[in-house]
């Protein structure tokens, strides 16, 4: 083979997830771009990466992380949680807008772009904030080059957003055409809620304060004014058996994530075990909802899995309950935690890259990401589905130096993290530098 023929990277000897299943193939890259799948043992290539007895998936899009760049990087910044990100396998992810300031107009995105410009180890793009003020402006603001799309905040969590009644709603849904994304929980309920922990209360109250009532209204108001507004919506981190119940009922316009959290944990037992650290929004419930998601996954009705990596440092988590603050680590412990429920038989392999690959491509409209083909970007998190780690806080890259999984033993693990055929973590290290880049859209090509 000619010198112009050359691969750039050739990954040899892997069980590799092509478009039609795993086939043991060999697969080469050039330019960024996968460009050929077969047998290419002795094909020329400036890098080999030697994929015996491991196998090759797509590579995993995380769609829903905060850091907190700009605002309180003490807690995480691009730089820390794009790389607890490649350390656990993730190529691709979009960043939440509730920073300081919120990411609600062009020139914070723009910021964030800059920012995130040689210090993201991923891929990424980011959300623009729904607000009150904006709400007329977002059909404009959601086609910008890296935006991957609105965030909504129908209730109120960690920062200022929030578009709380229906009319501030149907604006947002109004204006634009992308997928809207939405935390749903309805924040007049929350309101009047808010007195059973004002004062203080166990951590335990959490999920009896953000109530499913509080959940299943938001939804149901949300996938009304939806249909109302000839609008699909990207439902959040859905927790509860009535909210899947409904949206079963709505999937032509509604989308919906789970997270590894809420189908690992379950109430009372995360309360009684770690305290605040289980403390989330929407939170952890009780085994019958962690049940119901699970039902849910394997029904389809689930779209796609995201971690809602929320760092904070364990001296504000240590602050008594509700003045402790809401979110747990996620991002580096979403592919071992997965892949455990893969080799415990929860879901299979191919749900897996169908929820953390595909899925996010799909309804996000990503250009070139998401599968294993010929012309897409050369993405891989090649995955040791059968090494047995154990998951510890000093692992865990995150600025806020916790996880909720700490101690841990799972099966199966993230072997190398390879991003448009650069190696940028094999074997637990960083290899090269920071080369994330924009992610491009369907609509913005
Ligand atoms: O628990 C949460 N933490 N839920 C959210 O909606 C926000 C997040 C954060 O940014 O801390």
């Amino acid at each position: 083979m000619s010198q112009n023929n050359a691969f750039d990277l050739v990954i040899h000897g892997g069980n590799v997830f092509t478009a039609g299943g795993l086939v043991m193939l060999d697969v080469g890259a050039r330019g960024g771009k996968v460009v050929a799948l077969g047998n290419l043992k002795s094909a020329v290539a400036a890098a080999r990466y030697d994929a015996a007895n491991l196998t090759v998936l797509p590579g995993v899009i995380d769609e829903q992380v905060h850091f907190r760049e700009p605002g309180p990087v003490h807690k995480e910044d691009l730089e820390s949680g794009t790389r607890g990100a490649v350390l656990g396998g993730v190529t691709t992810l979009f960043e939440m807008p509730n920073t300081d300031p919120a990411t609600t107009n062009a020139p914070a995105l723009a910021d964030k772009i800059k920012r995130a410009t040689g210090r993201s180890w991923t891929d990424y793009a980011f959300y623009i904030g729904a607000s009150p003020e904006n709400a007329d402006q977002l059909g404009e603001l959601e086609r910008l080059p890296g935006c991957c799309g609105i965030k909504m905040f129908m209730g109120s969590s960690t920062g200022t957003l929030l578009v709380a009644d229906d009319e501030n709603v149907a604006r947002v849904l109004k204006s634009g055409s992308r997928r809207v994304t939405v935390h749903s929980e309805d924040d007049m309920r929350l309101q009047e809620r808010a007195a059973m922990v004002a004062g203080g209360a166990d951590v335990s109250m959490h999920p009896q304060w953000r109530d499913v009532e509080t959940a299943v209204r938001s939804t149901q108001r949300l996938l009304a004014l939806a249909r109302a507004n000839h609008r699909r919506v990207h439902v959040l981190h859905v927790t509860t058996a009535e909210e899947m119940e409904i949206l079963g009922q709505n999937k032509d316009i509604a989308t919906v994530e789970v997270l590894p959290q809420h189908l690992t944990l379950a109430a009372p037992e995360c309360y009684e075990r770690l305290g605040t650290l289980a403390q989330m929004n929407p939170p952890i419930r009780e085994a019958r909802h962690r049940d119901a998601l699970w039902a849910a996954v394997n029904a389809g009705i689930v779209d796609c899995i995201g971690s809602d990596h929320a760092p904070h440092t364990l001296e504000e988590k240590a602050k008594p309950y509700p003045r402790s603050p809401s979110g747990l680590t996620g991002v580096q412990t979403l592919v071992p935690l997965m892949l455990d429920h893969v080799a415990a038989g929860r879901l299979t392999l191919e749900r897996f890259v169908d929820l953390t690959c595909a899925g996010a491509a799909r309804i996000f409209g990503i250009a070139g990401k998401g599968r294993i083909a010929v012309g897409y970007d050369a993405d891989f998190t090649v995955v040791d589905l059968k090494a047995k780690r154990t998951i510890t806080n000093d692992w865990i890259a995150s600025r806020a130096g916790w996880t909720a999984f700490d101690g841990m033993e799972v099966t199966g693990w993230p072997k190398a993290t390879i991003i448009r055929g650069n190696i940028v973590m094999r074997d637990d290290q960083l290899l090269g530098k920071q080369i994330g880049e924009v992610v491009r859209f369907q609509e913005t090509l």
